[in-house]
Parts: structure tokens; sequence; C-alpha cells
């Protein structure tokens, strides 16, 4: 189907402007198309106000980037119909300026069409620029060239090295948009400084910054900053309104904003739902209790937005990664009220009911659009192929040790890493770091993977009686979008050695370094397709090549089951990641971007596929997991010794979902803390724990990002992602939960967390499982324990 994208101005002029003065004391919003061309919208003691009247805010964010353009019209009158009247859009930096000072607005990145579109269907817009955005887009939106600089803290500070380039990304950011505030006679009603920075940082300078670099590129509307509700008054400034950001909950965010300003109340993002991380359960968000909090939130005054509306699908490379390694499934369903190919359903029904009672006077909902059309495509094969190693350039880098590829101005892809060993023993080759997947040969067989999500960067090498060669293909999948780990350099991190039985080391030197560089938009290289399996056997890496013949060009979910783990492209436009370990098994294929005749499919894959077939799908498969499918993990065969250890602390925590600190009797030193669960407020055997840190003797907590989760005594896999890294990933939404669906442990549990090197310990700060009063797993009675050796492999 066509749409077009009309640049038809607001009406302007007498009649729209008496339209508003007559209007009554809430504005409706049908008035909203008889704007004048431009408005004054303020944030007054306890109401947003708009030409000085009421405005509840009822937002949904949508970002543009994740929807075909072709169907943003689609989105946004669902947006409307739903009952909202703002969407919220946040701006990716690194969507714009992949390569730096190219700035790039055309097609599916064109911002202020999008807004345009919104404002002719009756929308307002809060706009997100960043310059972090988070979202689970790759390095939360930031450029990855800014990693060309030294350095690991430089991100999200006041350091010339991101601020510099931030100031110039608002000022484009300005030149593009703030023609589209309200004041101009656009819709953008807000514009947010950074995003969620209390969770990252404390440096209220770094805000001021922010703001008045905004201020600078031209925007005049009111700026804001959000933050999760715990975090809210740490990073707070005067000069900045304050949302609160939660997923439950509504009583609290808001008395956490009445604590700090007097004005509306405002949740910044209500979680319909949540994000999907590969090989992870499939997440989903109730609708009760979303809906008596949309209801709360009205009732109160109140406004919000509800993140997501409609997620949609992270398309191409752009899937971010949560820390400290969890990379993003391109479905960005989020179990949101409008799903990924805009399918509404019992959610959006129950949303659209809670609105309803709240409209201003005078406004109607519009129906929902229908459905777009669905296809099934018969399986078809792809009978061509060609391996990687044979569509590398021929040209090589040359280094003495490998270096980030930032610093050899590749930005994401693949990267060949060939070296020579002697001849020698058998030893274990091992590398400072590697970011994210590496599949290593010698002499052109496999011997073993590296994978950033165990940080296993060794693998053993075979006695060689001649000099034999090397080679590491490396794969990257995401940047960190969350957290310190944003300066998340990829490849292989030199110095390179190889470890030798007799203890010694030798430095591994002389590399050549090939690289296919996706770039932006997942570009592909000249590639020698050849029928058949090639060279490509059942495991090696290789694109192969195939296609479909359609007359019709309806939506469609290719399902990419039967194959292990790469990338998708339909007619040379980056579709985006697979990993048959799930939970997402399909990529949602937009109509719009099929063919009417013959459509090519070329796929990536780095293991094989079980099949070389692909069909298309009338339904998307979004919770199957097949952990079998991944790559060897080493198996856990950890061990607990806290016998004859003494507690550190020992104590009761306060009920409720605060965020609460304790001080220990006095500092202990060690490298690996253990929590331990005695018992739980509600009397039930689980024990759950949303984020733990650890606190300094200078009452600071302590750097988290070489963390690992040394031992668990149990974790929920099946029923939701209980996983133990969520008591450390910094995000207080999610929380280890012990294991219900397999039976049932119960206390003492205990999480016994490695901090990379020994530090001194002085208390703790634990979050407890956010929500109401009564979730399981509230840990009551614990003890905490501080020592050297407290689990071990
Ligand atoms: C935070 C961020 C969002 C998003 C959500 C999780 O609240 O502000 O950008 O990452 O978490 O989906």
């Amino acid at each position: 189907m066509t749409m077009d994208f009309p640049r038809r101005r607001l009406l302007q002029g007498a009649a729209a402007a008496a339209a508003v003065v007559a209007g009554p004391a809430l504005l409706p919003m049908s008035a909203r198309v008889l704007a004048a061309p431009s408005q004054r919208f303020t944030i007054g003691s306890r109401d947003f106000l708009l030409d000085g009247k009421p405005l509840q805010i009822r937002c949904g964010e949508m970002h543009f980037a994740r929807v075909p353009r072709e169907y943003w019209q689609h989105r946004l009158k669902l947006i409307k119909a739903m009952g909202l009247n703002t969407v919220c859009a946040y701006l990716f930096w690194n969507y714009h300026e992949w390569r730096e000072g190219k700035y790039d607005w055309r097609g599916q990145r064109d911002a202020a069409a999008f807004c345009r579109m919104a404002a002719q269907e009756g929308l307002w817009v809060i706009l997100r620029p960043g310059p972090y955005a988070c979202a689970e887009w790759e390095m939360g939106g930031l450029p990855w060239w800014l990693l060309k600089q030294p350095g690991d803290a430089f991100l999200r500070t006041r350091s010339e090295a991101f601020m510099g380039p931030a100031r110039r990304w608002l000022r484009e950011v300005g030149r593009t948009l703030a023609p589209q505030q309200v004041t101009h006679g656009g819709p953008i009603l807000m514009v947010q400084v950074e995003n969620e920075y209390g969770f990252f940082g404390n440096d209220l300078d770094y805000m001021r910054s922010l703001r008045q670099a905004t201020l600078d590129a031209g925007f005049d509307v009111p700026l804001f900053q959000c933050n999760p509700t715990n975090a809210v008054a740490k990073t707070h400034i005067p000069e900045l309104f304050s949302v609160a950001n939660f997923g439950t909950d509504p009583a609290a965010g808001f008395k956490a904003l009445a604590a700090v300003q007097q004005g509306p109340l405002m949740c910044g993002e209500y979680y319909s739902g949540w994000f999907d991380t590969w090989g992870a359960p499939h997440r989903r968000g109730g609708v009760e209790g979303a809906v008596a909090d949309i209801a709360a939130m009205l009732k109160a005054n109140g406004s919000f937005s509800l993140y997501m509306a409609h997620g949609g699908t992270t398309f191409g490379l752009w899937g971010g990664c949560d820390r400290p390694f969890r990379p993003d499934t391109t479905s960005y369903d989020y179990d949101a009220p409008i799903g990924e190919a805009g399918w509404i359903g019992d959610k959006f029904d129950a949303y659209r009911k809670a609105m309803t009672p709240f409209l201003a006077p005078g406004e109607t909902l519009p129906a929902a659009p229908p459905r777009m059309a669905v296809m099934t495509i018969p399986a078809f094969a792809l009978s061509e192929s060609v391996p990687v190693a044979a569509s590398l350039p021929a040209r090589a880098i040359k280094d003495r040790s490998p270096r980030p590829i930032e610093q050899y101005d590749i930005s994401r892809g693949l990267v060949s890493y060939r070296v020579t060993l002697p001849a020698g023993p058998a030893g274990v080759l091992e590398a400072a770091k590697v970011r994210d997947l590496a599949w290593v040969e010698v002499d052109g067989k496999p011997v073993g993977t590296m994978d950033t999500r165990y940080r296993r960067f060794r693998v053993d090498i075979p006695a060689r009686s001649k000099p034999a060669t090397v080679d590491i293909l490396l794969y990257t999948i995401a940047r960190v979008n969350f957290g310190i780990e944003v300066h998340d350099r990829k490849g292989l991190h030199g110095p390179v050695v190889l470890r030798t039985p007799d203890g010694g080391t030798q430095a591994v030197e002389h590399w050549e370094i090939r690289a296919i560089d996706f770039d932006a938009d997942g570009v592909l290289p000249k590639l020698a397709f050849k029928r058949g399996r090639n060279n490509a056997d059942k495991s090696g890496a290789a694109f192969w090549r195939g296609g479909f013949e359609t007359a019709r060009t309806d939506d469609t979910f290719l399902d990419m089951s039967g194959w292990g783990q790469g990338i998708v492209w339909i007619n040379g436009r980056c579709l985006g990641r697979y990993w048959s370990i799930g939970p997402t098994q399909t990529m949602y294929l937009p109509g719009p971007w099929i063919r009417r005749g013959r459509n090519e499919v070329v796929v990536l894959d780095l293991t094989g596929p079980r099949e070389a077939k692909i069909a298309g799908l009338s339904e998307p498969i979004l919770d199957q997991l097949h952990r079998e499918r991944d790559l060897p993990r080493p198996a856990s065969t950890a061990a607990l010794h806290l016998d004859g250890v003494a507690p550190a602390h020992e104590g009761e925590f306060a009920p409720g979902s605060a965020t609460q600190e304790v001080r220990f009797a006095s500092p202990v030193r060690g490298r690996q803390f253990c929590l331990e669960s005695l018992d739980a407020f509600d009397g039930k055997p689980y024990a759950a724990v949303a984020e733990l840190a650890l606190l300094g003797a200078d009452g600071k907590t302590i750097e988290q990002s070489g963390w690992t989760v040394a031992y668990v005594s149990s974790e929920e896999a099946n029923k939701e992602d209980g996983g133990a890294l969520n008591a450390i990933n910094g995000q207080n939404s999610d929380y280890w939960h012990t294991a219900y669906s397999t039976g049932s442990a119960t206390h003492p549990h205990r999480l016994v967390i490695d901090l990379g090197k020994t530090v001194e310990v002085a208390g703790l700060r634990y979050t407890p499982r956010q929500g109401k009063d009564g979730v399981t797993g509230r840990i009551r009675h614990y003890r905490a324990y501080v020592g050297e050796r407290l689990a071990s492999e």
C-alpha cells in the first residue's frame, strides 16, 4: 500500500485564534487542528497549561525508527484511538549521525515529517533528543565514533570529548525540529534533556550544561528530565521540570515528584510491558494493574506517557544490549497495547476503556483503523551460498596487537583476525577482552568460541609441530545501551598471549585484520554466491541467497527457527538480527518492503542452518526459547564456601518497595559479596531482589562494571526472567527471583557476586522488587557476607 506524507501546515489565522479563545476551561482536542500558528505551553502549579488552559497529557511512546514509514500514519491513528492525545518520540543520535558530521534525516529518518503527521492526526509531540536515550537501542543512541576517544568514563559527562559532539548534535536537532515546536505552530509541547541521568551519575552541572545546549539549539518550550521514582530527588534541579518513570505504584512516583517541585504530576514512562533479550523468557505486562494505574494517575489529575504504546521492531542493526551483556531481541513488541505489527486486542481495549472517562469536554475517540493484511509465504530455499572467509576484503589492516575496532574506523560487523603461532606445545590463547562473539580456528580447524556473555576470552590451542595459522572471526552484536558499560568498544582487544603448560606466557603479535563493516544500514559487500552449500558446510559462517515470488505485498513473519544466528536482508534492506535460541523466532516483514514478483533474501548465518529454508508465517513467534541451540556455555560447577564465615552484617529490611541503605558495624575487605535471605515478608519460600549495590567507606556506591554472578542458589528461568543478573544490571523494574516453576527451593537463598577485585565494603544498598505491597520475594531477615572466596568453580 502507499501513503502520502502531506506537508500541509496547520490552519492558521483569525478563525483558529477565535476557536481557542472561545474554548471551554479544558481545551478540547478538536481545537487541536484549529491551533493558532503559535501557542504557549507552560507548566503551572498543578497543571500543564496550553495558552493558559489546563491540558492533561495522555501520551504514548512510539519510535519512528522502529516502524516502517509507510505505517507511521496507521500507528498514529491507533495511538489516537486508544485514548491518547500526545505521542512521545526519542531521537537516536547515532541513527542520524552514524559517521561524524554527516547528518541524515531522509526517508525513514525524517523526524520533521513524523511530527507533521502526528499533528495531522491530532496528536501533540513530546520530543526526547538525548543526547543519550537508552531505549534498547545501539549504545543508547550515542554514536560509536565517540569511542575513538580514549578513556572509560567520559560519555555522559561534561568532558569536552562528549559535550562538544553532543552540543553539535543538539544544534542540528534544533535546526531540524525547533520549527515544529508549539511556539512556532507545530505539535512539540516539551523537550526532554538526557535520559534517566539519576540512574547513571550525579553531576548536576552536567544536566545544567545540556539544558543550556538544548536552549541554545533553539528550543523554547518547557524542558524536563525523567528519572525512575527512586532517583528523582538525586538529580532534580529547579531549572528542569522533573517527571518520574515507573511501571507500578503511581502514588510513590507522584510523591517523589511532589517532594522536589510544585507542579503537575507526570509519569514519563509507564511500562506497559518490557523488552526481551536473547536467551531469556519472553516478558509480558499485565492488563489489570496497568488499567488501575492509568485510572489512578488520571484521577489524581496526573499525566503520563505509556512506554511503549507501540514498540514495533528494531529493524536493521540498531538493537541494543542490556548490561552487563544481554543483547536485546529484534522484536520490540514490548507486550505493548499496539503489538509489533500494529495489531490490537484486549489490552488496547482495556486501556481505551480506562481513559474514556477522563477525556476532555467535547473530546471523542475515533474508531481504530483496521489491521494491515497478512499473508503466508510457502517455504523457499536459499540455494546459493558463499563463506564469510571468501567474502572478506583482500586488503588487511596490519597491527602488532589488536586494538578495539573503533580505532580502525570500523563501526560494526564481521572482523577477521589472522596471526601465526610458532611450533610448540598445547596452550591457551587469551585476549584481554573479546566483544562480542568469536569463533577460533587453528589451520582451518575449529578450536572453540570466545563469548563475552561469560567473559570467556580464551581458547585451548593444540600442540603444533610447525607454525600454525590462527583465524578468529568476530561478530559484533550490539553496544550496551545502559549503565557504565556504555563505553562498549568492540573487537578483539590486545594484548593477546599464549599461555604454555610450564606457566609461561608468549606475546602473540603481528596481526592481519579484515572487516566487513555493515555501517549504518547493513551494507553488504560484493558476494560471489555459488549454487549449493559451496564451502559453506553446515557449521561455517556464510552468506546465503534465495528468494520468493509473490503477487501480494501483505505483512508476514519470516520463520528463522531453522537457522543459527545472524542477519537477514530483503531486497537489499537489512531487516534485522535473528538468533534461534529465541525467545523471538520470527522476523516481522512489513508488506511495503515486499515487491510484487521476485524478492531476494540474503542471510548471514554464523553457525549454519539446520535447513536452508525460510517460510513466511501469518503470526509472530515471540516466546519460544531454545537454549540448547546456543553456543557451548561453560557449565556452572560453582560451589558455596560459607561455612565458618562470619556475616559482615545481619539484619531485617524495612517493608515496602523503597530503596534502603545499610551500614556494617565495620568495613570488610573481600572480592566477593553474598546476600543470604532468611525469610520473606509474605512468609513464602521465595526471594527476589530488584537491585543490589555496595557502599564503600566513603558512603558512595562501589563501581560495578567488573561484577559477575559467582553463584546463585536458585533462579526462575522458565515462567519469567528471574535471572540473578537482574539484581546487578542497574534496572529496578526487573529482578532476581528464585525458582517457582520447577520445584521451589526455600530460604535460605544465596546470591554471591564476584566484584572483580578485592575492595572494602562498608554497607549495602538494596532495592526490593518493585510493585504493590504483597508482591512475592521481598526479603525480611537476611545476612550479608564479604570474603575473598565465598563461592568458586
Ligand atoms: C528506561 C529508559 C528507556 C528504556 C526503558 C526500558 O526507563 O528510559 O529508554 O530503556 O528503561 O525499556
